[in-house]
């Protein structure tokens, strides 16, 4: 949470460092700010608010023009989101400028420190701690800037990404990274600093992603040098070439973020698959798979971790997996697994899933489960993130920034993959008939066209959710594999509308939330052809006699659920194992539409972030 950008160089850094801010929004947007340097002025503005707020402010405050410059958008952590706990902050000479994504721990006790050595402070937050500890450092240890920001961070504890600048060394600005990810572009001469690729896509395609525990001073006219804050080893980073295009970032017609990202499944969907299944030939490849399959059969147990929609997406795979290849499945929120002293052993194997692939939960999760020896395998999107670093193999989900903060084509991907996956064990293990396998890898061959199918229901969706927009709560059903869509269907509502929505197993109703039941609660059900069907008919007809309205997500040709439900939103057939993917359109569809006629901001909601870094 939080983004961070910088530039140095040859350009005006303004532009670049408010367009990347822009970009960097879905990391967190309750507060803005921007220093710029140039080369003797330093100027400041920062503000609560967004950053076209930000933009509004910095109009008047910034009236030069600098080479330098370094912006953030803030998640708040640490004191509440207003003028003055917004990055950068000064160091109290003035002369050190700094902006952090993360949390620094053991705040409260350098700052007292501090405070008994004369320092003041202005804001709340760690962040003006931490750029004081170093202004500290450099003066009593009389060091640079950047053995200052080395030694000081081996007194701190906690998560960072920081870049920092001291107006005494205008050709330079340090930054490292712990836990929050830091990505340097290397241009001809210049460098810019982010969170992710996407504020300098279009100024270069060369990289250096740190690693943890990684400081780097990047300074004109050098090569930019890494160093391991710890034991002060120099690094040569790998310099990667980035994929991303600048299209991929923006909004492509489309009024939202989200939206496009939902009509992209079809098309990310078949990304995630091409090359690694061939139907025709019965195939499934997935490199970083292969040399782990008998890891994977050998296992006592897998354990699926994650958090918030990738759970979801867990929750789905132990459906497939315990079918398909007779493994217990255990799925497991990565923030409850870690702190409470779990069971495993080097006979688990461990799949952590993540879009962005740095929730610092997950992230804390991977690492105990590898210290006590077990196997883990990643499902990531972002490439080069810190889990899919972390995690001994893994398979990426190709998905494409999704930026929307409530997530959707990142949930059917990773379905995708993790069937993919377990449809590869079964097969291997003989768990499976040639026909069924045969069966699902063509039908997943099918699923973008099916898909685009359940699209089509947009402007029908749209309808159904001006009848219901001002319902005050929602109740979202489904059984088996469609259960976890009744939960993920229920997040998008709560997460984009505001409104409070529950998922269920069907069946569960009975035991308590049938009590909520009257003419005002609309229930979302999945009653799609399966196996359940019948048990869902009973449960929809037992919400009925109590006057609760049904809206109905059901397969083509559907009669029966058809006849009761008040509202059907329809999607095609499919086997059952994968409808999933199909059944989750309409509910993005419903909670994005409720969402936009109720004014929301639907790719920012309040108080959420894309990329979750702290605990
Ligand atoms: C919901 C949503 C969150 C994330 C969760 C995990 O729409 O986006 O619940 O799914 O924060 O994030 P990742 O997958 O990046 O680990």
């Amino acid at each position: 949470m939080c983004g961070i950008v910088g530039y140095i160089g040859k350009r005006e850094a303004y532009p670049i460092i408010i367009n990347g801010l822009k970009r960097l929004e879905y990391r967190g947007y309750d507060s803005a700010g921007i220093a710029l340097f140039d080369g003797t002025d330093i100027q400041l503005s920062k503000t609560k608010g967004k950053v076209v707020d930000l933009e509004a402010r910095a109009e008047k405050e910034i009236t030069m023009k600098g080479n330098l410059g370094i912006g953030h958008t803030r998640w708040a952590t640490h004191g509440v989101p207003n003028d003055v706990n917004s990055h950068p902050h000064y160091s109290n000479s003035g002369d050190l400028v700094i902006i952090h994504n993360g949390i620094i721990e053991n705040y409260a006790s350098i700052k007292k420190e501090l405070q008994n050595r004369g320092y003041t402070f202005k804001s709340d937050t760690d962040t003006e701690v931490l750029v004081n500890l170093i202004e500290e450092v450099k003066k009593k240890e009389n060091v640079k800037l950047g053995k200052a920001v080395q030694i000081a961070l081996n007194g701190v504890v906690g998560a960072y990404a920081i870049a920092v600048f001291d107006r005494n060394k205008p050709d330079e600005i340090v930054v490292a990274k712990l836990g929050s990810p830091l990505a340097i572009g290397i241009g001809d001469d210049e460098f810019f600093i982010a969170s992710d690729a996407s504020p300098f896509i279009e100024f270069t395609n060369n990289a250096i992603y740190l690693e943890d525990e990684e400081l780097a001073i990047v300074r004109l006219g050098r090569d930019v040098k890494v160093r391991k804050i710890k034991n002060d080893k120099l690094v040569t980073p790998h310099i990667h070439e980035l994929q991303l295009n600048i299209e991929q970032i923006e909004k492509g017609g489309y009024d939202h973020f989200m939206m496009k990202e939902i009509y992209e499944q079809p098309s990310v969907i078949k990304d995630t698959y091409r090359g690694r299944l061939l139907a025709d030939q019965g195939l499934i490849h997935l490199g970083g798979l292969e040399d782990y399959i008998p890891k994977f059969l050998n296992a006592d147990r897998i354990i699926i971790i994650a958090c918030g929609t990738s759970w979801h997406a867990g929750l789905v795979a132990e459906y497939v997996f315990e079918d398909l290849t007779r493994i217990p499945v255990e799925v497991e929120y990565a923030s409850e697994f870690r702190y409470r002293n779990p069971i495993i052993t080097e006979k688990d194997v461990v799949i952590a899933i993540s879009q962005s692939g740095e929730t610092a939960d997950t992230l804390a999760a991977i690492k105990l489960a590898k210290e006590k020896g077990a196997f883990v395998y990643g499902i990531c999107n972002v490439v080069g993130s810190s889990i899919s670093r972390e995690t001994h193999s893994g398979t990426y989900t190709h998905a494409g920034p999704e930026i929307g903060v409530a997530s959707t084509k990142a949930f059917t991907t990773q379905i995708t993959v993790l069937t993919m996956i377990a449809l590869k064990l079964a097969k291997t293990k003989g768990t499976i008939s040639k026909r069924d396998y045969m069966l699902y890898l063509h039908e997943l061959e099918l699923i973008p066209t099916r898909v685009e199918e359940a699209l089509k229901s947009n402007e029908k969706i749209k309808e159904i959710a001006e009848v219901f927009k001002n319902a005050s709560n929602f109740l979202y059903l489904g059984r088996g594999c469609n259960f976890p869509v009744a939960l993920e269907g229920a997040l998008k509502l709560k997460e984009i509308s505001y409104i409070h929505a529950e998922g269920y197993p069907a069946a569960e109703m009975k035991h308590g939330p049938i009590a909520l039941i009257d003419e005002n609660m609309p229930v979302v059900v999945i009653a799609i052809n399966s196996d359940h069907y019948d048990k869902v008919v009973s449960n929809i007809q037992e919400i009925k006699s109590r006057k609760g309205i049904i809206i109905a997500v059901v397969t083509e040709g559907d009669t029966a659920v058809t006849e009761m439900a008040d509202y059907v939103m329809v999607v095609p057939k499919t086997p059952e194992m994968l409808t999933p993917l199909v059944t989750t359109i309409p509910l993005q569809l419903l909670s994005y539409h409720i969402a936009v006629l109720l004014d929301r901001n639907v790719d920012q909601p309040r108080n959420l972030a894309k990329s979750v870094t702290v605990e």
